[in-house]
């Protein structure tokens, strides 16, 4: 893949990601250190810091080797995070895992639809892989909406999959293979041709919700014989 790839759009670009992204991408980081901890992977006994340029290097090398692919997505110009294909199998498997992250101040203006969608597109047709990955916390409603939003197809919970926040946490996986997408992934969004229920995740695979008060299903006891 030629180093200086791009693909936009609208205000959504999405590029390879450069040594001299470092600066801007630390900052990021670190100002949303509230944001992002929840959802970022960790290595098991193991407290690190946030280096970009460490980072980026080893994910150049990745890209050299042909076992990744690191992308900033940007926003009108601006960067607003990363998202990276890693991960890649190939072989028999031909597979790959999409990861992404937005600053907070950018979240909620569909930049990770927009990018994830490209970069399926990318992975299908220019990139030699058949099948897309993506695994998310079933704590993390915005993620989950970005894959329903692009119809990723459901396959289930990984039971305590990936080391994040500080603990192996379950995951749900969703995933595309190259035959779902015959029209590409950002064209059947754009065209509002997402099936509704790829996405779809039985209630049992999702963290219980604390229902307010109001909203208790009724009881069949008499309130006046219940003890606190
Ligand atoms: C998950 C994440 C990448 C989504 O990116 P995004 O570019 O904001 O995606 P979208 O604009 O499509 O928004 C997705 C959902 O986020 C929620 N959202 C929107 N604005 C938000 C805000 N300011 N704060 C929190 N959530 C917000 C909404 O539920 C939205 O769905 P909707 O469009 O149906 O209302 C982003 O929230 C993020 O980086 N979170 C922290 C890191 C993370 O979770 N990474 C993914 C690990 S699997």
């Amino acid at each position: 893949m030629d180093a200086s790839v791009s693909m936009r759009h609208g205000p959504v670009e999405l590029r390879l990601i450069r040594t001299r992204d470092a600066r801007a991408l630390q900052h990021e980081l670190i100002s949303n250190r509230r944001w992002l901890q929840p959802w970022e992977a960790t290595l098991p006994g193991v407290q690190t810091g946030i280096d970009m340029r460490v980072s980026i290097r080893r994910l150049l090398q990745q890209y050299r080797d042909g076992s990744g692919f690191p992308f900033v997505m940007e926003y009108d110009g601006e960067i607003a995070g990363q998202l990276n294909i890693w991960g890649v199998m190939r072989g028999s498997l031909c597979s790959a895992t999409i990861g992404y992250w937005v600053g907070e101040r950018f979240a909620g203006h569909g930049i990770t639809p927009a990018a994830v969608a490209m970069a399926t597109d990318l992975a299908f047709r220019d990139l030699g892989l058949h099948r897309i990955e993506i695994c998310l916390r079933p704590e993390n409603g915005p993620s989950l909406r970005v894959v329903q939003k692009l119809g990723f197809r459901y396959e289930g919970v990984r039971r305590r999959f990936i080391h994040i926040d500080g603990d192996w946490r379950d995951h749900l996986a969703f995933s595309l293979v190259q035959e779902d997408v015959p029209e590409g992934v950002l064209a059947r969004w754009a065209h509002g041709e997402v099936p509704a229920d790829w996405s779809a995740v039985p209630p049992t695979d999702l963290p219980p919700t604390d229902l307010p008060p109001t909203e208790m299903p009724p009881t069949d006891l008499p309130s006046a014989g219940r003890q606190g």
